[in-house]
């Protein structure tokens, strides 16, 4: 990729890029739809990322080409800051807010592994690997942490996901190897060993998100909902990471049956990290097993943001002796599922689940295997 990425680069300009960078997609494993509530998550990033390779120009315009979407996008750099309706106003965005705008134009080239709209983070890797190029190619010394807040405003003011935090964190600060076990309220962390016999499988239902359409943003203010009511009862609560599931049972009559499941849900998935974390630690496959199923069962049943292709897809999973456990990731309504294979079987699983798959919806699904990995970042070209 990284190969690719500079050979076109050089095709496309005439030159040598002078920065190459990277950012990782991510899975999550256990802790959905729990970091707009300030909860607990536990994703990793992945193998597959994004590119870029860029110089600097003398003509003061940002020229970027996509080789996935075979299509350039190019502007003044002072108008950055306007929307245009295009991929690259996720990189807008991201100029947006940076501190400052770039000193001179850019010439790049993207290129991802990473499917557009299967839950695995595309937009995160895409915003933060540029963040990464424009710091190489300026000198920029960003925090890391700033870098995670800039990619999460660019998404959330500017194309209009009001997502959590936790894609945007993965991507910066991944770690090969390990899981990382993110407080989002607090931002503290800890990595969780991966292990070592296992790795991470990855099936893309080939079903689009629309997740700037209203459904994850309807979830995030139904959520906000249930808090409203419960602080009726409690009224130090400040999210639904503030309450337990004794508070809920207590505040249940003062809201209706679909707000009461979607609090349920996420305070139930909170725990679930917390208990997914010491079944790692202590290589508990059989607990494991068990939390990631209860874990789709709620976000199925109660957080209700499954569909009859990913339920399918989880239990073929699940069926095979090699796999220990299996759920949708991400967002949902479409997407991704991920599952826990141990090494070696990759052939069979792939063969049994496209098989099954294209046997019941006539579809194609996308598997692909990754072991957790690092995070983002540059290299001189
Ligand atoms: C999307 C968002 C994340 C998170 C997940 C659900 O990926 O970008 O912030 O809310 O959905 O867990």
């Amino acid at each position: 990729m990284k190969d690719k990425v500079r050979e076109a680069f050089r095709d496309k300009y005439g030159k040598n890029p002078e920065i190459i960078s990277f950012a990782p997609g991510r899975v999550n494993i256990i802790g959905e739809h729990t970091d707009y509530n300030e909860g607990f998550v536990m994703p990793a990033a992945l193998e597959q990322g994004t590119y870029f390779a860029g110089a600097k120009n003398r003509d003061k315009k940002i020229r970027i080409f996509s080789l996935n979407l075979k299509k350039e996008d190019s502007w003044e750099i002072e108008h950055s800051r306007e929307r245009k309706g295009d991929f690259s106003d996720y990189l807008r965005g991201i100029l947006n807010f940076l501190p400052f705008l770039p000193s001179s134009g850019i010439d790049g080239i993207v290129l991802s592994n990473i499917p557009i709209g299967a839950g695995l983070s595309s937009s995160a890797a895409f915003e933060i690997s540029f963040i990464f190029l424009v710091s190489g190619l300026f000198n920029l010394k960003i925090e890391p942490t700033e870098i995670v807040k800039i990619a999460h405003h660019a998404e959330n003011e500017f194309a209009g996901l009001k997502c959590g935090i936790m894609d945007q964190f993965v991507s910066v600060f991944g770690k090969k190897d390990h899981l990382i076990f993110l407080d989002t309220r607090t931002m503290e962390y800890e990595y969780v060993p991966f292990p070592f016999f296992w790795e991470i499988a990855v099936v893309n239902s080939g079903i689009k998100r629309e997740l700037t359409s209203s459904q994850y943003n309807r979830r995030k203010e139904e959520c906000e909902e249930a808090v409203k009511a419960i602080k009726k009862l409690f009224p130090e609560v400040k999210s639904l990471r503030d309450v337990t599931e004794d508070m809920l049972f207590e505040a249940r009559k003062l809201m209706n049956e679909r707000i009461y499941k979607r609090a349920m849900h996420v305070i139930s998935e909170n725990r679930r990290v917390f208990e997914m974390k010491e079944y790692l630690l202590k290589n508990d496959a059989c607990m494991i097993e068990k939390t990631m199923k209860l874990a789709h069962q709620s976000l199925t049943e109660d957080f209700e943001v499954s569909l009859p292709e990913l339920d399918f897809l989880v239990d073929v999973a699940s069926s095979l002796p090699y796999v220990h456990g299996a759920r949708l990731t991400g967002a949902g309504f479409g997407g991704s599922i991920v599952a826990l294979i141990q090494k070696n079987h990759r052939l069979d699983f792939e063969n049994t689940i496209k098989n099954a798959y294209r046997k019941k919806f006539s579809i194609e699904a996308e598997v692909f295997f990754s072991s957790p990995s690092g995070g983002a970042y540059f290299e001189r070209a």
